[in-house]
């Protein structure tokens, strides 16, 4: 007789852990011969609750360059992880993790990007950032390039929209990967790749000049560029350390048709595999014939190497990652939009939204899970899924239900992935400890299982202080998903 057998629970060997970004954390913008990247030239969002990401062109870049304070600028200042990562690793360790995802700040390596040496005191710091996750028995999971770049490079070339930028790139990866050979398993190259279409903050390229449509051209261009330095990256990880991992990251963005309609039903498939097209070519290794299809009739012109198509055949991922935040809906017709993670949306009528109106959809990460395994049959891993909220101290505490209720609806969900036959690495909550917002910039998002005592203007005394979520992360962690209470 036919034995139905499936998994019943998080593997033994489940990856649970906390994900950063060295510009969102690390502070120390200018020291230790440090460049300056691309995220710190990006300023504070006026209103917070609309992304600041788009306002980037040559002359608030010049402004930026000539003010050397942190006041509009708060990736500058991060929450000093530079000087207090010690503590904050010995806090992680206190909540159990496994992994824990930072990235490296290429700028701390290459100042300039284009530098031959690297830069020894930037390397050091990492080698004390590892030596102390080694101390706890802490997996690393280290994302090469996190939303920021050496700002050298834009100036220079325009960021990825030179293909020279290839070179520059795979240069930092392999002193990085000789350096650490044999002490990191996991590794991503370009933090939610598909936000190039964007804009700025992922690829560094400045087009505020340029019409919709030839922007459109110059982001696609300079995201092949970096489709060919990760599947180049991928090929040296391999080569030395064939131990390592590699794996894609995507801002995933599951989207549903509003109505049964064909017709919606078929604009949101669209939406949907123009989002997953990136992981397409990292983890089958091609450029997908939907979007060839959409280059062409968009008047898209992609202007590809000899061998381009061969270096992307021959190293696909190991994994997949993505980060899940919310869920949008697609209509035929253009709709009532809602903000969100680095996009706007439809509204769903069904969903609650946050405090900065992302729309909340535990059930989507089940759906996501399960047509990302049927589409990849890699390994899945979350890297990134939180609850940016505005966080109350009282009385040396913060009582962060809302915070709990929102990682347990989402973990009962990977549960019953899991369930389904779906492989799921790990899981990397997005900012365990407070750190400055990507989008906004401000301090006042709070994600973290640990408040960080500073406020919007980068007053307070940094002290860390655990909320309530940090002894429910270390329960769920130390009963491996079992008890969610
Ligand atoms: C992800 C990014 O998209 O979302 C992170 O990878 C970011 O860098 C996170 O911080 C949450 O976004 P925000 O804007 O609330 O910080």
């Amino acid at each position: 007789m036919y034995k139905v057998d499936f998994p019943k629970d998080f593997p033994k060997n489940f990856l649970w852990g906390g994900a950063t970004a060295a510009n969102q954390i690390e502070g120390a913008w200018d020291i230790d011969g440090k460049g300056l990247t691309t995220a710190e030239v990006v300023r504070k969002a006026d209103d917070r609750k609309k992304m600041s990401m788009n306002i980037v062109d040559p002359s608030s870049i010049k402004a930026a360059i000539n003010d050397s304070t942190t006041a509009n600028y708060p990736k500058r200042r991060g929450i000093d992880f530079y000087h207090h990562y010690k503590e904050d690793i010995k806090l992680f360790a206190e909540m159990g993790f496994k992994v824990f995802r930072f990235s490296i700040a290429w700028a701390r390596i290459f100042p300039n990007g284009d530098n031959l040496q690297p830069n020894e005191k930037g390397f050091e710091f990492y080698d004390r950032v590892l030596d102390e996750l080694e101390n706890y028995g802490i997996e690393p999971l280290i994302t090469l390039s996190h939303y920021e770049m050496p700002l050298a490079l834009t100036q220079k070339q325009n960021g990825w929209l030179d293909r020279a930028t290839i070179a520059d790139f795979t240069r930092y990866t392999e002193v990085v990967f000789k350096r650490y050979r044999g002490r990191v398993r996991y590794w991503l190259t370009f933090n939610e790749i598909n936000t190039g279409t964007w804009g700025f903050h992922e690829t560094g390229v400045v087009d505020s000049h340029l019409d919709k449509k030839e922007q459109e051209n110059v982001r696609y261009q300079a995201l092949h560029h970096q489709l060919v330095a990760s599947a180049l990256a991928t090929k040296q990880l391999h080569e030395i350390d064939p131990k390592a991992k590699m794996g894609c990251m995507l801002a995933r963005m599951q989207t549903y048709p509003a109505t049964c309609r064909p017709e919606d039903v078929r604009a949101a498939q669209m939406e949907d595999q123009k989002n997953l097209f990136f992981t397409d070519v990292q983890a089958r290794g091609e450029y997908p014939e939907f979007m060839n299809r959409y280059f062409a009739e968009n008047g898209i012109q992609i202007k590809m190497a000899e061998k381009d198509q061969e270096i992307l055949a021959s190293s696909p991922v190991d994994f997949v990652s993505f980060s899940y935040y919310m869920t949008t809906v697609t209509s035929a017709e253009a709709g009532e939009e809602v903000n969100g993670n680095m996009a706007t949306g439809g509204r769903n009528k069904y969903l609650e939204e946050s405090d900065w109106g992302w729309q909340i959809d535990p059930i989507g990460l089940r759906i996501t899970l399960n047509e990302m395994w049927d589409r990849y049959r890699k390994p899945l891993f979350i890297v990134e899924n939180g609850l940016g909220a505005l966080d109350k101290l009282e009385d040396g505490k913060v009582h962060d239900e809302y915070r709990i209720d929102y990682l347990r609806k989402h973990i009962e969900q990977m549960k019953e992935a899991i369930k389904d036959g779906v492989q799921l690495m790990g899981y990397t909550m997005w900012g365990p400890i407070d750190l400055i917002s990507f989008s906004t910039s401000e301090m006042s998002k709070r994600y973290g299982f640990i408040y960080v005592d500073q406020d919007d203007e980068g007053n307070g005394s940094l002290k860390r202080i655990r909320k309530d979520s940090f002894y429910w992360y270390k329960k769920v962690i130390s009963s491996n998903g079992a008890d969610l209470a």
